[in-house]
């Protein structure tokens, strides 16, 4: 390798690691290991990053994402982006095939049948063979460029191989499966944040997220359903639907093999019959399944409607729906005392799972749809993964059933029941003694957003509850090894030498996280993660908020009138004020001044744009704040600097010059920092 040239090395790495990835994502075959693989990347970054000039149009390394989307600028797509008409109807697939036969007059042709993919469309254009732009649906004509983000899925080939025409559009769906859904929405859960319906959203999400590192952190997939471009342009493609699917394939396209040729109305409703029911074996979502003319040039004579083509349809599953017996009504208490009703059913199969519980929502909700004892319940699952109570069967109401009796008292502690005005549910007021809500507690401030106490997982602090050691978030700056070492002997989450070493570190580094962060951990009700970045800021220290009436809280910015009389009412408590001593004394950070570590930028105001080597855009912002100066997302007059890092976009520095805002690189930026330090 010493030999070798960097020019020579990077060719050989780009494509060594194209080649990995290819076989891995297309092909589920792993040619050399994760470690090995991570190393050949590296070296590739850091090569590039040596010799940037050097680097291969479309690297892989594009696909570890970094660019930052401020906007998704709105492009018009070169070919309408149709629809297709679509039914639930066998009935209108019949009509669709019999009109189709009488306008083709005899032609001979065939259907291809394919799966409907249950995610976002979007389109992608190559030029030499080179991906150069991704653009989502949209309105059809218009739609959102979201290449920074698509670069990042592994089933989006950057460049293409064999042979393709010179200028053309792969379109397809962007779909999340089910597994990394899964395994994401359980993430998120678990830091406090909202989980996603289903995939479609997460997708579509993720395709509009402004962080493409983030986007490539979210394992999705494209699949190619259409091969398109300028008449002149692909001649050299199949005249059928299905050949240009298979050099799609060759070029290097994810083709899921799932396609079939059918030669009349039987064979396709043998194929809707198939994945009907075998659609719960995929492991990702679809809405049902597309037919197509395959030959294309039959395609001209049988034109368009408004808005889709004549010579094809989809047909949409019928959400799958059963009826079964509610055995009985249960109730979960939540960190903040808001109490679930849950449906416990006579199990009962599903699309592929069994369903044993579903969500009954709310009080209003078990009235809104007259949920009674002895009822059956209709549950569907759609496109949604998570079974939903739609309605009661009307053939098994009993003549006197009665209405389901909400719970007054709370199922864990026994305490009555509160109904807050002008909010659906009710909730358990005894925050302070009620388990699970304790539990709760515990665990949002160890979350990875809060305080980040990562040997103390949901079974962990569950076990110190139990064991009589830790009753609220301060008791756990008491905790020693010998406290700690020999718990919960019989159970998964039983606590040896070592992972008492690793709570108790834990608990240390979390002396250091900043005050915001302490604040947001303290779990009160409304104060998220940006309420409680907004309150410490503004208040600067614990005595200073402790000290606000709920007036001067709601002067804060994103601080409500709601969450500020939650926050007035949280510090109004004895007990949470002893809480907020202990855990001052045991050393956790009470205030942001002591984050600044000069005054180097005072007086300063900063907008930064673009990205940078050093940090993240976050970091360098708190940087900023750190040094004492101010951070604006937007140019004005007031702006001191313009911090410009790779990639800003041309409207930002076109701006500054025309403000005679002083446009500064990181290095310059730096240099600032450190003058008067
Ligand atoms: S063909 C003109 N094939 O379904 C042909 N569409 O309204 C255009 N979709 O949002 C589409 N799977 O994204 C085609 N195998 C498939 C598809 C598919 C999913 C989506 C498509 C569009 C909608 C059709």
């Amino acid at each position: 390798m010493e030999n070798t040239s960097p020019q020579a090395r990077i060719a050989e790495l780009t494509n060594l690691i194209d080649r990995y990835n290819y076989e891995y994502y297309m092909n589920d075959r792993s040619l050399v290991s994760d470690y090995e693989f991570d190393e050949l990347l590296s070296e590739l970054i850091g090569l590039e990053r040596a010799y940037p000039d050097l680097a291969m149009p479309n690297s892989p390394t594009r696909r570890v994402g970094g660019e930052v989307n401020k906007t998704f600028n709105q492009v018009a797509h070169r070919f309408p982006m149709l629809s297709l008409g679509n039914t639930y109807s066998i009935e209108e697939i019949e009509e669709f095939e019999a009109r189709t036969r009488r306008l083709l007059d005899g032609v001979p042709f065939t259907y291809t049948c394919e799966l409907k993919y249950d995610g976002v469309a979007i389109g992608l254009t190559y030029r030499h063979g080179q991906l150069v732009q991704a653009v989502t649906r949209g309105n059809g004509a218009v739609g959102d460029d979201i290449t920074a983000n698509a670069v990042t899925i592994k089933t989006v080939p950057l460049r293409l191989t064999g042979s393709y025409p010179d200028d053309f559009e792969v379109r397809g769906e962007v779909v999340y499966p089910f597994e990394p859904f899964n395994e994401m929405n359980r993430q998120r859960e678990a830091e406090g944040d909202e989980p996603f319906a289903n995939p479609r959203n997460a997708a579509s999400g993720s395709l509009k997220l402004q962080d493409s590192a983030e986007c490539a952190r979210r394992k999705l997939m494209f699949c190619a359903y259409f091969v398109m471009g300028p008449d002149e342009a692909i001649t050299q493609l199949p005249p059928t639907h299905s050949g240009r699917l298979e050099a799609a394939r060759q070029m290097g396209f994810k083709v899921l093999p799932y396609t079939a040729e059918c030669r009349n109305i039987t064979e396709i409703k043998a194929y809707i019959d198939h994945w009907d029911r075998e659609r719960w074996n995929l492991p990702f979502g679809i809405d049902g399944i597309v037919i197509k003319v395959n030959q294309v040039p039959l395609w001209d004579r049988l034109g368009l409607t408004a808005k889709s083509p004549r010579w094809a349809i989809a047909y949409k599953f019928k959400a799958e729906r059963v009826s079964t017996p509610l055995v009985s009504v249960s109730y979960q208490v939540g960190r903040t005392g808001v109490v679930t009703p849950v449906a416990n059913l006579q199990p009962v199969h599903l699309g592929g799972t069994t369903v044993r519980r579903a969500t009954l929502n709310n009080a209003d909700f078990i009235e809104k749809t007259d949920i009674r004892n002895g009822d059956w319940l209709l549950i569907e699952k759609g496109g949604e993964i998570i079974p939903k109570v739609v309605g009661v069967d009307p053939d098994h109401r009993l003549p006197d059933a009665m209405p389901v009796q909400y719970a007054d008292t709370c199922p864990e502690c026994g305490t009555a029941l509160v109904k807050a005005d002008g909010e659906a549910g009710r909730y358990c007021p005894n925050a302070d003694h009620c388990p699970p809500q304790i539990v709760g507690r515990l665990e949002h401030f160890a979350s990875r957003k809060a305080m980040n106490l990562e040997s103390l997982g949901p079974e962990r602090l569950e076990l110190l509850y139990l064991s009589g050691l830790v009753a609220n978030v301060a008791d756990l700056y008491d905790l020693t090894p010998a406290k700690l070492i020999g718990l919960g002997v019989d159970s998964s989450a039983s606590i040896q030498e070592k992972g008492a070493a690793a709570i108790m570190a834990a608990l240390d580094a979390s002396r250091q996280v900043p005050f915001e962060r302490v604040l947001f951990a303290l779990g009160i009700r409304f104060v998220g993660e940006v309420g409680a970045k907004k309150l410490a800021r503004y208040f600067g220290n614990i005595d200073a908020l402790l000290a606000a009436t709920p007036l001067e809280l709601a002067m804060v910015e994103d601080v409500g009138e709601v969450t500020a009389a939650a926050v007035s009412d949280y510090f109004a408590k004895p007990e949470h004020i002893a809480i907020v001593n202990r855990l001052r004394a045991a050393g956790l950070q009470m205030s942001v001044v002591s984050q600044q570590v000069s005054s180097a930028l005072e007086g300063k105001t900063f907008v930064v744009s673009g990205v940078f080597d050093g940090f993240s855009r976050d970091e360098i912002k708190a940087h900023i704040e750190q040094h004492g100066g101010r951070v604006s997302g937007s140019l004005s007059s007031k702006t001191t600097y313009l911090v410009a890092g790779d990639k800003m976009g041309p409207e930002k520095r076109k701006k500054a010059e025309k403000l005679g805002i002083p446009i500064i690189s990181e290095a310059e930026y730096l240099a600032l920092c450190s003058q008067t330090e």
